[in-house]
Order: structure tokens, then C-alpha cells, then sequence
């Protein structure tokens, strides 16, 4: 069977989603984006998909429309489409918003609540997944299917979970870069790399870090750490200084204050 998807907002998120769907005959994907620009930029790069400025039709119940607006922007597109958005499935990849919120605006209680990360566009994601009870079974296999597609899936156990990851691999994934960042600048200025260089060095380092840790999953990451780490070597002595500084102390106040902050974003959006 066609399941037809239809996204509300064309914008980075939606668009690394549909971007490896738009030739799989499962599907027909049509994109609701309020830019005119952006509708001929994406009607350019997928031919196959239908872009159009509003929804001009109530979808069905065979249906699943993505919210992929931003979550400020959340309230005031459902409240718009509110009549046509009663009797599809709603799936939504808005940060911090509660299924209660988008439930209340359109008075349609089955929806997914998702959350991805950026590496999903290139099919390295994760995605945390919640469905409300009223989720007819199909749909939530569909949706595990396409998140699947774009790297892999984590069923949350409860919509809590939704919030309690964005700092475990959404947001984490700046924070990996920020870490990045500083190797990169003391490369620089400490020992007088090219930021080029650097740059280069750094990401290929991370890469094959990662790529170690894939390829010897039985082998912990602390194991592997001890395994670079020679007693009264020089990374030993990078490492205490880290620990002196009480990294992983301050690692926690920055993940703790990341989903505080999402749980305050959910009220604001509210
Ligand atoms: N990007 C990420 O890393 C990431 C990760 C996880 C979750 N998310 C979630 O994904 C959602 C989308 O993020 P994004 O980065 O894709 O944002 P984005 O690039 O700004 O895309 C949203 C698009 O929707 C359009 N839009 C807004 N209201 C609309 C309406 N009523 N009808 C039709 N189109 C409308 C916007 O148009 P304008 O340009 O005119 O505003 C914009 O082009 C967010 O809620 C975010 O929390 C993003």
C-alpha cells in the first residue's frame, strides 16, 4: 500500500527526511511550504514530489503529516490547518513540543512525538520515537521504517524519554563539535597548525575514533581510552588535566541545563 506523507514546512529537518524517500515506491511526499522561493528550489531538486504554499485539502486517515516547523512557529500553523488535520496521523519532529499541546490545537490525539538528530541526513541519525495510544499500529510501523532509513531508532518508553535524549544525542551533537572546536583552535595557536590543517586532522581523528569504537563493540570506550593511555604518558597527561578541571562535572551541568531548558522551550511554545 501508498502511504501518502505530507510535510508541514519544507525546511532542513523535512527535507532530510524526504530526501531519501522521494524514489520509494512505498510513498507519495508532498511538501507544504509557505516560501515561494523555497517551493521552486524544492520543486527543482525532487520533480517527483508535489510543493505547494497551504494545504488545500483535509488529508486522510490513511494519511501522516510531519510537523516540521519550528516549534515558535507550531501554534499558529495548527490552529490554521486545524479543520483539515482532524482525521490523519500527526508526527512531529518539533523540539520540546508535548503531543498535549499539538493534541489541544487540532483536537486529533494520534500523534507520534519524534526526535532526530542532524547525522540523520546522511543516514548516520538517531531518532527517539513516542506514540500515543491512538496511533493505529500501521502508522507507527511506517514510521519506525523511515527513521530507520536515516540511521537508527530508539522507542521511548514514555514521552519523558523525548526530552531526556535531547541532550543525550541531539544536542550532543554540537556539544561533540564544541569539544572539536577546541582541539582545533589549540592546534592553531598552541602549536602553530593551519586552521585548514587542523580542521582536517581533527575531524579524520573523530571519524576513526568513532569507527574504532563501531568496529570492536565487545571493547568499552573506557577500555578503549585505557588503551591509548601509557602510565606516565603524554596522554595520561592531558587526560589528568581534564579531570583535574572536572570535566564530566561540568559535562553534567551542561546536559542538565540543556533539558531544562527544553522543558522550559515546551511551556513557552505552549
Ligand atoms: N535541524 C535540526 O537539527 C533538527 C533536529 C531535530 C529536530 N528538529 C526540529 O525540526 C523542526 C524544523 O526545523 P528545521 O531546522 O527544518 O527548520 P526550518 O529549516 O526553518 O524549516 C521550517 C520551514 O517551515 C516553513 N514554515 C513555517 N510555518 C509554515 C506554515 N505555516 N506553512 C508552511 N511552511 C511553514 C518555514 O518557512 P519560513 O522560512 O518562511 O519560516 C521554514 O522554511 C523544528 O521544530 C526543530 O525543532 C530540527
Amino acid at each position: 500500500m501508498v502511504t501518502k506523507l505530507i510535510f508541514l514546512g519544507g525546511g532542513n529537518m523535512a527535507e532530510a527526511i524526504f530526501a531519501g524517500l522521494v524514489n520509494d515506491a512505498h510513498y507519495t511526499i508532498e511538501v507544504i511550504q509557505r516560501n515561494p522561493d523555497k517551493v521552486q528550489r524544492l520543486q527543482d531538486l525532487y520533480p517527483n514530489i508535489k510543493v505547494t504554499t497551504t494545504l488545500e485539502y483535509s488529508p486522510s486517515a490513511n494519511d501522516i503529516v510531519i510537523l516540521a516547523i519550528k516549534p515558535q512557529q507550531a501554534k499558529e500553523a495548527c490552529l490554521a490547518n486545524k479543520e483539515k488535520l482532524q482525521h490523519c496521523t500527526l508526527l512531529s519532529v518539533m523540539a520540546g513540543l508535548a503531543t498535549t499541546s499539538i493534541t489541544n490545537w487540532l483536537n486529533n490525539p494520534r500523534i507520534i512525538r519524534t526526535m532526530p538528530n542532524t547525522p540523520s541526513s546522511i543516514q548516520q541519525g538517531i531518532t527517539a520515537i513516542f506514540s500515543s495510544p491512538e496511533v493505529p499500529s500501521p502508522h507507527k510501523t511506517i514510521v519506525k521504517e523511515i527513521f530507520n532509513s536515516l540511521g537508527i531508532v530508539y522507542i521511548a518508553n514514555d514521552e519523558s524519554e523525548i526530552d531526556k535524549i535531547i541532550p543525550v544525542s541531539s544536542s550532543a551533537v554540537a556539544f561533540l563539535y564544541y569539544f572539536m572546536e577546541g582541539i582545533i583552535n589549540s592546534a592553531v595557536s598552541e602549536f602553530g597548525f593551519s586552521k585548514e590543517d587542523a580542521t582536517k586532522l581533527v575531524t579524520q581523528m573523530t571519524i576513526g575514533t568513532c569507527g574504532l569504537l563501531n568496529a570492536n563493540p565487545d571493547i568499552s570506550i573506557a577500555e578503549q581510552r585505557e588503551r591509548v593511555t601509557s602510565k606516565r604518558g603524554s596522554t595520561e597527561q592531558g587526560l589528568i588535566t581534564f579531570a583535574n578541571a572536572n570535566l564530566h562535572e561540568i559535562t553534567k551541568q551542561a546536559m542538565q541545563n540543556c533539558y531544562n531548558r527544553a522543558l522550559e522551550m515546551a511551556k513557552e511554545f505552549n
